[in-house]
């Protein structure tokens, strides 16, 4: 059961993992109950639980070491664009949802399960989970299927972290997540009841396992807001920003492939796999070029989004699949 008790606030100092990522002492491990609840403590000479800081701006601060592996070739969308633009219909089919979702998000405390098709199944206080995991900062880029993109340094951790935990069983080939259905935490679930809620995606255990794959936890130096997905939401570079599932309560292993909220809302426009691929046009717009956000400029996409070198391996015995590869 969630217990809502907004804004309490306290870390956990973790130790660094062997990629170097770290929390420092500033930084979340919310939760306090819940870890003590656990029996997670910090070792000698770390404090166990301190008062989370606040920025200069409001947010809580997260500060993650960032993975130079993965690099931009454009300028970094603003942070003010990119918490005031977003697509999270369950606060209304528009962009500016970031006031509602500030109000009515509560993303703490939060559970998170796994289960399914796994050895490990689980259920776990987020911040247990993202101190379990660790946490590192990776600049990628976002490309929506309605043809904007950004780019954004998120902080998180690789979700094949998250498949060695569940341990998934042989027949499990899916990850099914879903987002909270709580409909008393955003005001467009009940207001609009013609869409199929809750919010469902779902990628291949082949694909979570990619190095790309991140549990995004956090961005620009602050934990994750709301409107982004608080307290714990999906991005795969490569695909199509829909698949990014925001707020996520449940990851499911499955046999069978899931359908996702915008397929079941309009299969032949929103696919399963959703790889960005240029010569794939939407039914009603072009893919080949995209506006970046905070220049208005528009520029050339790229075959999956760029990342084909990480990524363009998972779908070499699928190339046949044509269009509904990348749509
Ligand atoms: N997750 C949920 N639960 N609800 C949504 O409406 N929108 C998706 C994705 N995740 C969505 C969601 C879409 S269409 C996009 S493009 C990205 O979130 C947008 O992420 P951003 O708002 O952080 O840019």
């Amino acid at each position: 059961m969630l217990i809502r008790t907004k804004k309490r606030w306290q870390i956990n100092e973790r130790e660094a993992t062997p990629e170097g990522a770290y929390l420092n002492r500033r930084q979340i491990m919310a939760g306090g109950a819940a870890l003590a609840g656990a029996g997670l403590t910090a070792g000698p000479g770390q404090a166990q639980q301190m008062a989370l800081e606040t920025g200069p701006d409001g947010g809580l601060i997260l500060n993650a070491a960032r993975n130079e592996k993965y690099v931009l070739d454009r300028p970094m969308t603003p942070e003010a664009i990119n918490t005031t633009y977003n697509n999270f219909y369950e606060y209304g089919s528009h962009k500016q949802i970031s006031a509602a979702a500030e109000r009515e998000l509560i993303p703490r405390p939060w559970e998170v399960t796994i289960d399914g098709l796994v050895d490990n199944p689980i259920t776990m206080d987020v911040d247990e989970l993202i101190n379990k995991m660790g946490v590192e900062e990776r600049l990628y880029r976002l490309r929506c299927v309605e043809a904007w993109s950004m780019t954004v340094p998120w902080i998180g951790f690789a979700m094949s972290k998250l498949v060695d935990l569940a341990q998934p069983q042989n027949d499990a080939r899916f990850i099914r997540m879903e987002t909270f259905s709580d409909g008393s935490m955003a005001s467009g679930v009940g207001s609009q009841p013609w869409y199929p809620w809750p919010y469902v995606e779902g990628v291949t255990v082949e694909e979570a396992r990619n190095e790309l794959a991140f549990m995004v936890v956090g961005a620009y130096g602050k934990i994750v807001p709301n409107q982004m997905g608080a307290p714990i939401r999906l991005h795969m570079p490569w695909k199509f920003g829909f698949k990014a599932i925001k707020s996520i309560v449940r990851f499911s292993f499955v046999s069978e492939r899931p359908i996702g909220f915008w397929e079941e809302i309009q299969a032949k426009e929103y696919g399963f796999w959703a790889n960005v691929n240029p010569k794939f046009d939407h039914p009603r717009w072009t893919q080949a070029t995209e506006r970046v956000l905070h220049t208005d400029e528009r520029v050339p996409t790229l075959l999956y989004n760029g990342y084909g070198e990480e990524v363009a391996g998972l779908y070499a015995d699928k190339e046949k699949l044509g269009r509904v590869l990348y749509m």
